[in-house]
């Protein structure tokens, strides 16, 4: 997605967003103080509820304010419903639906892994351990040869450079390895972007990042549009990481899933956003069935908070209606999103929640799927 990042588009959205303050609560503290006085404070304040700061809003919320979706600050939802603790892991895992962060790794504020600083866009603002704490469970993440290893990177001309750079691949991948050891029955899926051309550069990192102990065989991914092996099967044997790569010679070099063997997956950027939903070039049809997993993409082309707020806000719902006739009545397995946290309530959140719910009860919401539901419902 990032490669087609030019530098023209950046840094109109350096200046853009450098000027903004939408992000920054207390600048919008005189109309939200007066609504939360009138209703509430202390972890009270229940969804869309005003709100002046993160600590007003129940568990599982915080406090956002988003100028283009609405006016003051208001509870809106962090984390996702876990599916697996609501219900059970017995299904295949392509019964279940994943929170996915488009570009997890271009991260607004995080320091220029290189010294230099950055003109280049970001898509997200919590730290790959944040998105994963908060039910986040696939990551896109862009990868290249640069400076001798393998960074995370957006590209300008192809190539990643000292101002397109976040950081060497390596860290996240500590990350996301601190998080599987501490979490032992999650899942993680990672979708590369992969431009690394030395060879058996990513199988280095995965070993020496402590990663390779969690390895998902591609002998052991579905052929031919079967379904895959339990969650509960993958939890018990350690095989845990499901990774693909974008570069289909990886698939037979480095044993590394070439992701539209096994997957179909939507146009990215804004011709994904209205209209049809239709296949990016790279991918079968999405009503071809020999591929058992839908991937659905929803952002812009290019990335600003604000904008993604009012994406992840409306117009989800209903594309990943459309995705599901697309693709021949398949729901989405993995939805991706930029700043995954932004919306005006639910966001990206509620859509996971309803695809969970269709594909495991035909219900609107996976909450809905468990009988004591009224409990689990804020
Ligand atoms: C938020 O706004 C307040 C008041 O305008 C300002 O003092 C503070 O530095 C801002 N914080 C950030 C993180 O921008
Ligand atoms: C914010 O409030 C103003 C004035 O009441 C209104 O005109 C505007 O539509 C509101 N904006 C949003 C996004 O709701
Ligand atoms: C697990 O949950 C699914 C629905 O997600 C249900 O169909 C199945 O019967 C449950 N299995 C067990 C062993 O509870």
């Amino acid at each position: 997605m990032a490669a087609s990042t030019k530098l023209l588009i950046p840094l109109l959205v350096f200046f853009i967003s450098s000027s903004s303050t939408t992000n920054n609560v207390s600048a919008n503290s005189t109309p939200t103080i007066l609504q939360s006085a009138a209703g509430c404070s202390n972890g009270q304040c229940q969804l869309r509820d005003g709100c002046s700061n993160n600590r007003d809003c129940a568990a599982g919320l915080y406090c956002l304010s988003c100028s283009l979706a609405f006016n003051g600050s208001r509870c809106v939802r962090s984390t996702i419903a876990d599916q697996f603790k609501l219900l059970n892991n017995s299904l295949p895992f392509n019964k279940y639906a994943f929170l996915t962060t488009h570009n997890s790794f271009a991260i607004r504020g995080e320091p220029p892994g290189t010294g230099i600083p950055r003109v280049t866009t970001t898509s997200q603002e919590d730290s790959v351990t944040q998105q994963l704490n908060h039910g986040v469970r696939a990551l896109m993440l862009d990868l290249y040869d640069f400076k001798g290893g393998i960074w995370l990177c957006h590209s300008f001309r192809g190539k990643c450079r000292d101002y397109t750079a976040f950081e060497p691949a390596m860290e996240t991948l500590k990350e996301i390895e601190a998080f599987m050891s501490s979490n032992p029955s999650e899942i993680v899926t990672l979708i590369l972007e992969d431009n690394v051309k030395t060879p058996n550069g990513l199988s280095r990192i995965f070993e020496s990042s402590g990663l390779k102990k969690y390895w998902f065989p591609l002998s052991k991914m579905p052929q031919g549009g079967k379904d895959w092996p339990s969650v509960k099967d993958m939890v018990a044997s350690n095989q845990k990481l499901i990774v693909f790569t974008s570069d289909r010679s990886k698939q037979q070099a480095e044993g590394i899933a070439y992701q539209w063997n096994f997957m179909v997956e939507t146009q990215y950027g804004s011709g994904g956003l209205t209209g049809n939903c239709r296949n990016r070039r790279e991918s079968a049809p999405l009503g071809d069935k020999t591929r058992s997993l839908v991937l659905v993409n929803y952002f812009g082309t290019v990335p600003v908070a604000d904008v993604s707020c009012r994406y992840n806000s409306r117009g989800l719902m209903e594309m990943l209606g459309k995705c599901y006739l697309s693709a021949g009545n398949r729901w989405a397995n993995f939805v991706a999103v930029d700043y995954y946290k932004r919306s005006n309530g639910g966001g990206v959140f509620e859509a996971v929640d309803k695809l969970n719910g269709e594909m495991l009860c035909g219900c609107h919401d996976v909450r809905a799927c468990v009988v004591s539901f009224f409990f689990y419902y804020y």
